[in-house]
């Protein structure tokens, strides 16, 4: 079927068919970035669940290679769950995963490199004293999961790793710290690193520092309740073992997202090579399973992104796809110094629409925005009616994966508000109602608002990789990604228009540049010259 095989992504990571879930153990070894992910070897839907790898040199072309880790033990038959890669200082490395026993316990386990001399890490040997961990009293068996990277502890030379959990009194998300010297025998720190109560089970916590000085440190769970991946910022006490958040109200699973959309189970890691943190996250399906079925895989991985704090607001970190990615451009066609009244649409003429990395920053007319002086502080890109909902400062922006009216579309947008303080509030958001003509998918509007500074452009840098939209805001300031599956506005049909349905006020598009994307070729492993 043209159209099931047309969602498959040209640059983006994804095994060649079944299902995938969470990246797990990200880490640079010997000159290779290693991917491992949640695979299920035998369908496209969850189950069996092993550990799928990939390598690469440039975090964009990839080498699909056996699997690493599958369930063959008493302790992991269950299932070979998420775990994170630890680097120690002579270069060595352990690997921690969370196993789901005969009895479905969660418990954690060691796995090594039976050859540190292979770069490609292709294969592993389980610890012969696994399980190294089970969960401590007064925690369920069945939470207690997704080992952190560990990092090294000066005042006691322990390491410390984190596991996320629930307390059931005040369903709160927890996160545990152990102490190790050998990654084998464990004790737990008593306390919690962090509590927030009302939030459910934390999986796949990540625990890291940013910052110029590392004086700030992220914590992120993924929260089984709602799916989605919250981080906070804030300051890690290593000796009381806390850790706190600068603003309280913006606490882990109250406040910021890492992205708006389809996004979940992310994990970070450091890269020496090119010294910066970077994150992956699963993007799921959002069509039915039978249609996972049908096309015979589900689940793609986000760009790898750089994540660092933003110096200038200090409240947020910026995300941003790797460098590596811009190799991929081909043809760039700049579309600079158009103006686009209110109420209009705009089609791009563009050879293809397919695999695109698009940039562009708008301006709001001055007098329109000196106009608007009423306060609107129920606007909310989930509720408010999406890219047909017509305000006087938005909707304005891109319609991707787009076929002329009333045809299929996936709209990027800003919308300009003004809050009861007199500031301007800038939101951004994904409408995915009329991504598709197909019945049998979750479409939604998404998005948040984004901080915009004196004198900013509204910027955006959408990447449209066939069945994905990646947007990334203000900078990386806030991430929107959708998952779309066009029945129509496929192949050469698709297009690209800006749109402006504001009500007052003309946009000028400061800057629109698009570049076709080249596809990444990722191949299926071949004994050749991969040492
Ligand atoms: C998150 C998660 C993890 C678990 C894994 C199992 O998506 O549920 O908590 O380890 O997936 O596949």
């Amino acid at each position: 079927n043209a159209m099931l095989q047309w969602q498959f992504t040209g640059f983006h990571f994804q095994p060649e068919k079944n299902w995938m879930n969470d990246p797990n153990g990200p880490v640079y070894y010997r000159g290779w970035y290693h991917l491992f992910y949640q695979y299920n070897p035998e369908g496209a839907v969850w189950g069996n669940i092993a550990w799928g790898h990939a390598v690469s040199r440039d975090l964009v072309h990839w080498r699909h290679l056996p699997l690493a880790l599958v369930p063959d033990r008493w302790y992991d038959v269950n299932g070979v769950w998420t775990g994170s890669a630890t680097v120690l200082p002579d270069g060595s490395l352990v690997m921690l995963y969370t196993g789901s026993t005969n009895a479905s316990v969660q418990v954690q386990c060691l796995a090594l490199p039976a050859d540190p001399d292979d770069s490609l890490l292709r294969n592993w040997t389980k610890h012969d004293a696994n399980p190294v961990l089970l969960p401590p009293p007064r925690i369920g068996h069945r939470d207690f999961r997704d080992p952190t990277t560990a990092w090294f502890d000066e005042s006691d030379r322990t390491w410390r790793t984190v596991i996320g959990s629930k307390d059931n009194r005040g369903h709160a998300g927890i996160a545990l710290v152990y102490k190790t010297k050998d990654f084998v025998r464990y004790d737990l720190i008593p306390g919690l690193l962090h509590r927030v109560d009302g939030t459910g089970m934390w999986e796949c916590i990540d625990f890291y520092p940013v910052g110029d000085k590392e004086e700030l440190h992220v914590m992120k769970a993924s929260m089984d309740d709602d799916r989605h991946d919250y981080y906070a910022l804030g300051k890690y006490d290593a000796k009381a073992n806390t850790w706190t958040p600068i603003d309280p109200e913006a606490d882990v699973g109250l406040g910021l997202r890492y992205d708006w959309g389809k996004f979940y189970a992310s994990k970070t890691f450091y890269d020496p090579a090119k010294k910066r943190r970077v994150l992956w996250g699963w993007v799921g399906e959002t069509d039915s399973e039978r249609a996972d079925v049908a096309k015979g895989w589900a689940s793609l991985q986000s760009l790898p992104r750089t994540v660092a704090l933003d110096d200038k607001t200090r409240t947020n970190l910026l995300q941003w796809p790797v460098e590596e990615v811009e190799t991929l451009r081909m043809n760039s066609t700049s579309f600079s110094g158009i103006t686009i009244d209110h109420g209009s649409v705009f089609p791009l003429s563009l050879r293809r629409a397919t695999q695109l990395d698009i940039e562009a920053t708008f301006r709001l007319s001055p007098s329109a925005v000196a106009a608007l002086t009423e306060a609107d502080v129920t606007y909310n890109c989930s509720t408010s009616g999406g890219a047909a909902h017509r305000g006087a400062l938005g909707p304005f922006g891109l319609l991707l994966l787009a076929t002329p009216n009333p045809g299929e579309q996936t709209a990027a947008y800003f919308y300009v508000t003004r809050g009861t303080d007199g500031e301007l509030r800038t939101h951004f958001c994904h409408d995915e109602s009329r991504s598709s003509k197909a019945n049998d998918i979750v479409k939604r509007v998404v998005g948040s608002t984004v901080p915009v500074l004196d004198g900013e452009g509204l910027s955006m840098r959408v990447l449209v990789d066939h069945s994905i939209v990646e947007s990334f805001v203000m900078g990386g300031r806030s991430t929107v990604t959708s998952r779309v599956y066009p029945t129509e506005a496929i192949y050469a049909k698709a297009g690209v228009f800006i749109f402006n349905n504001a009500t007052a006020g003309a946009v000028t598009v400061e800057k629109l540049v698009v570049h076709e994307m080249d596809r990444s070729y990722n191949q299926a492993f071949m004994d050749d010259d991969t040492t």
